[in-house]
């Protein structure tokens, strides 16, 4: 069931952005897509930026699907930041079970997190995806959402 979704999914994401060049508008309509077919609590990307010094980077939030979400995580820090800093997709099946998880909604109980790469190897965005129940994500919403990252990766 969840596979042909995705698998779906996948293919409308791919109809969606062909041809397209600019990065927010295909975001946008990338979390959208996510979010309307699979039914999560929130999805959406956060973009490693400058920070206003000029030298560090953060993340900060993108386009996204849900409630308002905190627009500056730290590198290493929370889920989003740790998948930036390890450079691999994070699955928590209980977020109160992460250290240093940042609670943007108290009602969000679990959480997948995929970098998406530059075609110079460099983590540039990650998606985020929250989930009002425990334990929702799994090696499927992995493969799929990793999919569709490296769907984008060309426009970074
Ligand atoms: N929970 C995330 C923060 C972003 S919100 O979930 C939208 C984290 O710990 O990085």
């Amino acid at each position: 069931m969840k596979k042909e979704k995705y698998s779906l999914l996948t293919e409308q994401i791919k109809a969606l952005i062909e041809g397209e060049r600019d990065v927010v508008a295909v975001m946008a309509n990338v979390a959208a897509a996510i979010h309307e077919a699979m039914g999560f609590w929130w999805t959406g990307f956060y973009r490693v930026m400058p920070k206003s010094d000029g030298m560090a980077r953060e993340l900060v939030l993108g386009p996204f699907q849900g409630p308002v979400a905190c627009m500056h995580i730290p590198f290493g820090r929370g889920v989003c930041g740790t998948a930036w800093e390890h450079r691999e997709t994070i699955i928590v099946p209980d977020v109160e079970q992460f250290p240093g998880h940042i609670a943007c909604s108290s009602l969000s109980r679990s959480e997948i997190v995929v970098p998406v790469f530059s075609q110079a190897n460099e983590v540039v965005a990650v998606l985020d995806i929250d989930s009002r129940d425990l334990a929702t994500f799994d090696d499927t919403d992995r493969q799929y959402l990793e999919g569709i990252c490296k769907m984008i990766a060309p426009l970074f």
